[in-house]
């Protein structure tokens, strides 16, 4: 991604991260008293509050954790934009190991500290963070979302998620074999954990035949027991199918994966997908389409984001079936400007966000 917001680039000059994206604050925390060190980055909050997870990670050092926060917080900007929501990029990093250091009143102390920014930061979870510590941050601040039901939150966002990823999928099938359904299709699904599962659910009820696979034993016997004809293998990347769904972990697209790849179509829920942005291309020169990961996992966020609104779930669910819009139309740019997907996807995304800065700062003309 790179940031065609026109600001003064570099607020922190840093020589290791030269693509720094001027993000309009950064705000360190720390309270001795329960060990909490923590880093908001705000990175754009021109269609509204920035909303992002809060990651909780034994970082190497704060330099670690700082361009970790950095780069995720830009990629918030770009994920609501691509789904249209009224809310801008932001996250958030605790730095330390989450099962040694996390107790409820590291958690409070930095729910205290998220008050402090008055709701220009709302958190969310993330690695090393759940509903239940959502739940206990959401005792000081309102400025949360991701909570369990019972707390009034919207609960496990998986199946929001996987529903998002099932609409983009169908959209890249347009593009790929001109019919916006998976009926027909082998579908290689890797890691079949919270949000792998339920797309093996839309899939079969699409009539696509699955492959599935996870290096969770225990995760692959409950898919093959809860649903018919699902086939199991160790590796699914080079797999013989027509879609490949990477639904586990990031970085799985690296330039020498990608000669193994024998599917048209790549389509999943995981983070960050290509290891480089180079391998992108590499998957173009190959004749393979690749769906822009913040793209087709903005389920959960649009169900976070429903949150703050108290948006029913039926209309929740409208808005992450838009998903499928959204992916034609980032795929449909990429075709007729000849550019990858990836770019068109932040086309798409930067149009939206200088479109209503234009509407912000346009003088009144009445
Ligand atoms: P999860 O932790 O429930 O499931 C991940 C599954 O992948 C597990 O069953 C795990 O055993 C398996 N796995 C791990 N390494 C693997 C490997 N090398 N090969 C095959 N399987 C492997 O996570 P969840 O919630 O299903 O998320 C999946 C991906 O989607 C993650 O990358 C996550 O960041 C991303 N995502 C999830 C969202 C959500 O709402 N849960 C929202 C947006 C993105």
């Amino acid at each position: 991604m790179t940031l065609a917001i026109e600001r003064p680039v570099g607020v922190f000059g840093r020589k290791d991260l030269p693509d720094d994206w001027a993000h309009e604050q950064v705000t360190y925390f720390q309270d001795p008293e329960t060990g909490l060190r923590a880093i908001v980055a705000i990175h754009d909050t021109t269609l509204g509050p920035a909303l992002g997870g809060t990651r909780f990670y034994p970082y190497e050092d704060e330099s670690v954790a700082l361009t970790d926060v950095l780069r995720l917080s830009q990629g918030m900007t770009y994920k609501s934009a691509v789904a249209g929501l009224p809310l801008g990029g932001g996250k958030a990093v605790i730095l330390g190991d989450p099962a040694t250091m996390k107790t409820q009143a590291l958690l409070e102390a930095y729910g205290r500290f998220v008050q402090t920014l008055g709701g220009r930061y709302i958190t969310a979870g993330d690695v090393g963070t759940n509903s239940d510590d959502l739940d206990v941050i959401g005792r000081v601040t309102e400025h949360v979302v991701g909570r369990n039901v019972a707390a009034g939150g919207s609960g496990d966002s998986a199946p929001m998620t996987a529903l998002g990823v099932f609409q983009a999928m169908r959209a890249g099938a347009r593009a790929v074999w001109g019919v916006p359904s998976l009926a027909g299709r082998t579908v290689g699904v890797e890691g079949v954990g919270k949000v792998g599962y339920q797309l093996i659910d839309l899939l079969i009820a699409d009539g696509a035949s699955v492959v599935a696979g996870d290096v969770n034993s225990s995760a692959l016997e409950r898919v093959v027991h809860d649903f018919r004809g699902v086939r199991t293998t160790g590796s699914i990347i080079d797999l013989d199918v027509d879609i490949y769904a990477p639904c586990a972990m990031g970085a799985i697209l690296t330039g020498g994966a990608v000669v193994d790849i024998r599917a048209k179509l790549i389509c999943g829920a995981a983070n960050n997908q290509l290891a480089h942005p180079a391998v992108e291309r590499q998957l173009a020169d190959r004749g393979i389409t690749w769906v822009p990961d913040y793209v087709a996992n903005g389920g959960g966020i649009i169900q976070v984001a429903g949150e703050r609104e108290s948006a029913a779930m039926d209309q929740v669910r409208a808005r992450v079936e838009k998903i499928f819009d959204t992916t034609v139309e980032v795929l449909d740019t990429a075709k007729r400007e000849g550019m990858l997907a990836g770019a068109a996807a932040d086309t798409v995304a930067e149009a939206r966000i200088s479109s209503s800065r234009a509407r912000r700062t346009s003088p009144c003309t009445r």
